[in-house]
């Protein structure tokens, strides 16, 4: 039977994110990139839609049925709709019945959190599951050679966590992990509308208004863009003209805090570890990290010089690629990761 297992397995690398769930299959490449919604029926218990469709009902679903994110700051919230989110997406792109799984985790996941993740991939009917902190992922992703006893940096900015991590020697030797990205954004410029206009705005207006003027350091070109509200005052819609000026002053408390997160690690790194990372610089990775003249603002704020990644939105799953295109080459970045057969 573990023959048969084994001719029909396939392998599969998975970025569970907060907000994007990336899926990679072994020597096919990326074959999937949804948004990590689940909506599912209450009282059937039955799972409705996942992804795209699933986001579009995001706030505003019918009585009965549910639209959430079943990740939250990167680790499992609700393992039954992980379960099932997985499901669906093995069945999406393999017919095989078993396949390994190799899904990232973030470096400061607990005990509890891991298991969860072997769990739900277990339950949605994987053979085994491989996990990887996500900082070595991302490291590999961005195509850093870590096997060397020289200390790289990576600052993942996701939408609910971001992580900073130096690695050396394959191995993570400091990280930092705060609850301030994308997401934490979004809230600021809410916030800040909501102060500076009265005026309510939803999510996904303010990531379009991050996504479109977000920026970290001030430029020559002042931007727009123009959004409708709902005035709290007044009891009526509104519509405002945002600049991006503006913009930036929202989006200051969280970048701030991010900085001061990168600080924080290098004062506790070893001295030799930081020496590497004043040498070579930061990474920068991660769809938060997109906002506009952040870089700068890093490299500004601790004279260190700050590198911007080609594909920050998908270093993490390429890096999970390259692990599972050589999965026997990479088994010992996975041994502090626990394996578990299914028949066990
Ligand atoms: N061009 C952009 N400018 C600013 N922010 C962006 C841009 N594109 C995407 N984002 C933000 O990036 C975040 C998603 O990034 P990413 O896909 O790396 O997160 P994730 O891996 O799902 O989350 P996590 O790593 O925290 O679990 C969202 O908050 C999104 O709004
Ligand atoms: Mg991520």
């Amino acid at each position: 039977m573990s023959h048969l297992l084994k001719f029909f397995s396939s392998e599969i690398g998975i970025d569970l994110g907060t907000a994007w769930t990336l899926v990679y299959q072994k020597n096919r490449g990326i074959v999937l990139r949804i948004p990590s919604v689940v909506a599912y029926d209450i009282e059937k218990k039955e799972v409705i839609a996942i992804g795209e469709e699933a986001k579009m009902m995001y706030g505003k679903t019918p009585e009965g049925i549910v639209a959430v994110r079943p990740i939250r700051d990167g680790v499992i919230e609700n393992l039954e709709l992980v379960q099932e989110f997985l499901y669906r997406i093995i069945r999406k792109i393999s017919k095989f019945i078993s396949p390994i799984l190799v899904v990232g985790v973030p470096a400061g996941a607990n005990e509890v959190e891991r298991k969860a993740v072997i769990d739900a991939g277990i339950g949605a009917g994987a053979r085994e599951v491989f996990l990887v902190p996500e900082p070595i992922a991302s490291a590999i992703g961005i195509g850093l050679d870590i096997s060397k006893p020289k200390g790289h940096m990576v600052v993942d900015i996701g939408g609910g966590t971001s992580e900073i991590a130096i690695i050396s020697l394959n191995q993570i030797a400091h990280q930092n992990s705060i609850k301030i990205a994308g997401d934490e954004m979004d809230e600021s410029i809410i916030e800040y509308i909501r102060r500076k206009y009265n005026t309510n705005i939803g999510y996904l207006t303010a990531e379009e208004i991050k996504v479109k003027i977000g920026n970290a350091y001030p430029s020559e070109n002042e931007e727009y863009v123009e959004i409708s509200g709902w005035d709290m005052i007044q009891h009526r819609p509104k519509t405002i003209k945002i600049s991006s000026s503006e913009v930036r002053e929202a989006l200051n408390s969280p970048i701030n805090q991010i900085i001061s997160a990168i600080s924080r690690l290098l004062e506790d790194a070893k001295a030799d570890l930081v020496r590497d990372v004043l040498e070579n610089g930061i990474y920068l990775t991660g769809g938060g990290s997109l906002i506009r003249g952040l870089d700068l603002r890093i490299q500004e704020e601790l004279n260190i010089k700050v590198h911007r990644v080609d594909y920050p939105l998908e270093t993490v799953v390429r890096g999970i690629g390259k692990i599972v295109d050589n999965l026997n080459k990479f088994k010992p970045l996975l041994s502090k990761s626990r394996k578990i057969l299914k028949s066990k």
